[in-house]
This record gives structure tokens, C-alpha cells and sequence, in this order.
């Protein structure tokens, strides 16, 4: 029987990664931490909350008192932190939020870790461990920096991150790695790309583009839309972090990716058609288009779900050109692949958003509308 203490898993990768354990291992115990800021989201682990196999603690990984109580109480094997401040247009925003979440609760976790872990000291005075014991740091390809039109992100390329969010999270994995280095703690890192798949909350480019032909907006590309990012689907990511945590070495990184490189204008083109294609085969799909054209001119007219939708905006600031990860180590020491191809993933996504909608209404029913216009509004 393996404790897992699972962090910021009523966001969007957790949950997928903690509805997977679940799926995969009957032997198991979940404690899942998470602050439910505006991207968690407790519907989504409705469930798989079940108080035995599951269980559910609302706080904040900086709070040390709380996560002492939970070493404590639950012995955990393995702690995988996915809490985190996650979107790069809220990091240009507010970048201090994003240095206190990523940076410094991930170091009070891992102190957490380091008092309920060590069990004495060897003949050098590095601590000794727990047998077993796993801390793991779920990271992105964004600590990495920005490509030019070649070339991939190893484990070996410099850290050379540039929003407030990939900073934030740069920071975090060098003080995993001081943990690792200073009191050989048992840490693992897996730096992956960009996921998509369902529960990804719609400020990020796939669900927010689905959700704006929904509405009938336009659909905002940022600059000219070469930007380039790596697209994984989102459940080869959990089978990717739960083979490092079983498997995976002692103080490594492993990239995940899954070479799948578009650009923001190929993905929104995408997404457009698939959603046009779908609803073209399942006239029920059609019952969520939300705007006044659609009712007016009836059911089968989709002739305005084109590209001309699209409206080029205002960049992001300091908007890295390109992702692209070399997963190979993954690949060689843990046998990893990708098994969702992005032409089936991207269906199964426009899919379940279109029958999942009363999820959207309720992951956008606070500050969603206010975020959006003040993102928005003077791009
Ligand atoms: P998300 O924004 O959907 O979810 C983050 C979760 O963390 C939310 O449930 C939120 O309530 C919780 N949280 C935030 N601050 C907290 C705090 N102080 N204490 C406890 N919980 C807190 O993010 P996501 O897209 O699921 O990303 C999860 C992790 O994966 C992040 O660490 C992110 O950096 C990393 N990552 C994301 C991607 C991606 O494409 N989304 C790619 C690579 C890595
Ligand atoms: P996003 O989903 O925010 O992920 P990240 O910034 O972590 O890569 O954005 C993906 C890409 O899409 C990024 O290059 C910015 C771009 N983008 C747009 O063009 N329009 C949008 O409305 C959003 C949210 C993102």
C-alpha cells in the first residue's frame, strides 16, 4: 500500500493524474492538497473523493503547520506537487503570487518532507531517508527558455526562463535539486510541454478557443500566431509522472513531450474545424452553441464557424517563440511513449467540452468574466 499526498489536484493535471491512480492501482491511498484558487475546482475530483481510497484537504502548500499535521497523520510514500500558479498571462499581471506558490511552498513542502522523512545521519552527515520515499516535481518545458526554428530541450539545456511563471518555476526545481544536492533527498523532476486534454480550465489557448466559438466571440491569437508549442495529451503526461515515481532514478529530470510541434494558428485552425466537424455529424452537439446567429438561422447553418473567427491581438510580453522537448531519456530508461495521437486527442477534447459544459459554467462562474475583459480588453 503506497500514501501519495497529490497537491493542486483539483486543477488540471492532478485531477487527471489522480483520476489515473485510481484507475490503475486498487493498492493506494490519496490525500489530495489544493487551495482551490480560481483553477481548482472540487466538482472535478467529485467522484473520486470516496474518504478511503481519496481524500480531500482544502489549504495551502505554504502552510506549514497544515502540512506537518498531514505527514503526520498519513505517512505519505510519495509526494507529487503539481500546485502551482500556472498561467503566463496572470504571471505578467501579479508575479508575486507566482514567487510564493511555486517557489516558496514548494521549498515548505519539501522541508515538510525532509522532517518526516530522515531518520538519521550517515558517517559524512548527509542525512539517511525512508526506504522508498519519493518527493517529485511536476515542471515544465518553460524553465528552458525559448527555441529558435531548431533544435530540442534535453535534460542538459541551461535554464534560461523568461515570464514570471517559468522563472517561478525555474526556481523551484533548483531548490529541488538543492534538496537533492545538500541532504540527498529523494527527489525526482519531470519538465514536460504543453497538455491539453478535458478539466483544462479556459483560460489557456484550446478550451478558451472552443469556449469563444461556443459564445460566438472571436477567437484572439496573440501576435501572428507562429508561436510554436510541443502538444502532449494530457493522460500520456500522468503516465509519464507516475512511471518517474515508481521508476524513475534518484535526483533526475526526465522531459516529456511527445513531438507534436504546432503553431498557435495551426491549433486554433484546429479547433475550429473539429468543433465544425463534430457538430456537423452530431446535431445534438449543436444544442451548446450559446449566440443569437444560431438561434436565428436555425440548426444546420455553420457556415459562420470558419477562420474568420480568428482576430490577431496585442502580444504577450516577452513571448517565447518556440517549445520543443527531446524526450528520449524517458523513452530509453523507462520505455515512456505518447499513445494518444494528436489528431484522436484533439477530438476526444472538443469532444468532451461539448458535453461537459456545465462543467465550464462552473469553473468560469467567479472572476471568469472579469478576467476575461480585463485580459482582453485593450489587446
Ligand atoms: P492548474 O492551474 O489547472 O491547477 C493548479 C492547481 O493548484 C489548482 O487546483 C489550484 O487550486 C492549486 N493551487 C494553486 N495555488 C495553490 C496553493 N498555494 N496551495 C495549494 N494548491 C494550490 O494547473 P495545471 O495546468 O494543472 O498544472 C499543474 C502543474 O503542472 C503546474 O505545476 C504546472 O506548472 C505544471 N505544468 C503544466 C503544463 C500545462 O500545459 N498545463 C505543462 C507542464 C507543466
Ligand atoms: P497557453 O495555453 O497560455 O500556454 P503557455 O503560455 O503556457 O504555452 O498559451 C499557448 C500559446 O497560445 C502561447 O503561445 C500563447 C498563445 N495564446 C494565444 O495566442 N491566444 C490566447 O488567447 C491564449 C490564452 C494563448
Amino acid at each position: 500500500m503506497k500514501t501519495y499526498l497529490v497537491t493542486g489536484a483539483a486543477g488540471f493535471i492532478g485531477a487527471n493524474f489522480v483520476k489515473y491512480l485510481l484507475s490503475k492501482y486498487d493498492d493506494i491511498r490519496i490525500v489530495v492538497l489544493d487551495a482551490l484558487t480560481y483553477a481548482g475546482n472540487l466538482g472535478t475530483l467529485a467522484s473520486d473523493i470516496d474518504q478511503e481510497r481519496c481524500i480531500f484537504v482544502k489549504g495551502d502548500i505554504c502552510n506549514r503547520t497544515l502540512t506537518d499535521v498531514l505527514f503526520t497523520e498519513h505517512r505519505f510514500d510519495y509526494v507529487v506537487n503539481f500546485a502551482a500558479e500556472s498561467h503566463v498571462d496572470r504571471s505578467i499581471e501579479n508575479p508575486q503570487l507566482f514567487l510564493q506558490t511555486n517557489v516558496l511552498g514548494t521549498q515548505n513542502l519539501l522541508d515538510t518532507a525532509r522532517r518526516a522523512w530522515v531518520t538519521g545521519r550517515d558517517e559524512q552527515g548527509y542525512p539517511t531517508w525512508l526506504k522508498g520515499v519519493r518527493f517529485h516535481q511536476v515542471s515544465t518545458d518553460e524553465v528552458y527558455g525559448s527555441l529558435g526554428a531548431t533544435g530540442y530541450f534535453t535534460e542538459q539545456t541551461p535554464l534560461c526562463p523568461h515570464s514570471p511563471y517559468s522563472a517561478s518555476k525555474a526556481s523551484a526545481d533548483l531548490i529541488v535539486m538543492a534538496y537533492r544536492d545538500t541532504y540527498h533527498m529523494p527527489v525526482s523532476i519531470t519538465r514536460c510541454s504543453n497538455n491539453y486534454g478535458p478539466y483544462h480550465f479556459p483560460e489557456k489557448l484550446i478550451p478558451l478557443i472552443i469556449k469563444n466559438i461556443l459564445e460566438g466571440k472571436t477567437l484572439p491569437v496573440y501576435g501572428d500566431g507562429s508561436n510554436v508549442r510541443d502538444w502532449l495529451y494530457v493522460t500520456d503526461h500522468c503516465k509519464a509522472i507516475d512511471l518517474v515515481v515508481r521508476h524513475g532514478r534518484d535526483g533526475e529530470i526526465y522531459n516529456v513531450g511527445g513531438h507534436n510541434e504546432r503553431t498557435n494558428l495551426q491549433i486554433v485552425r484546429l479547433t475550429i474545424q473539429t468543433v465544425r466537424r463534430l457538430m456537423e455529424a452530431h446535431s445534438e452537439y449543436r444544442k451548446v452553441l450559446r449566440h443569437k446567429e444560431y438561434h436565428q438561422d436555425g440548426l444546420l447553418n455553420l457556415d459562420w464557424l470558419n477562420d474568420s473567427l480568428i482576430t490577431f491581438v496585442k502580444d504577450r510580453l516577452g513571448h517565447d517563440q518556440r517549445y520543443a522537448i527531446d524526450p528520449s531519456k524517458i523513452t530509453n530508461e523507462l520505455g515512456w511513449t505518447p499513445e494518444t495521437s494528436f489528431d484522436n486527442g484533439i477530438v476526444r477534447t472538443v469532444e468532451w467540452y461539448l458535453t461537459h459544459q456545465s462543467w465550464v459554467d462552473e469553473v468560469t462562474s467567479g472572476d471568469y468574466q472579469h478576467y476575461y475583459e480585463r485580459m482582453y480588453a485593450d489587446r
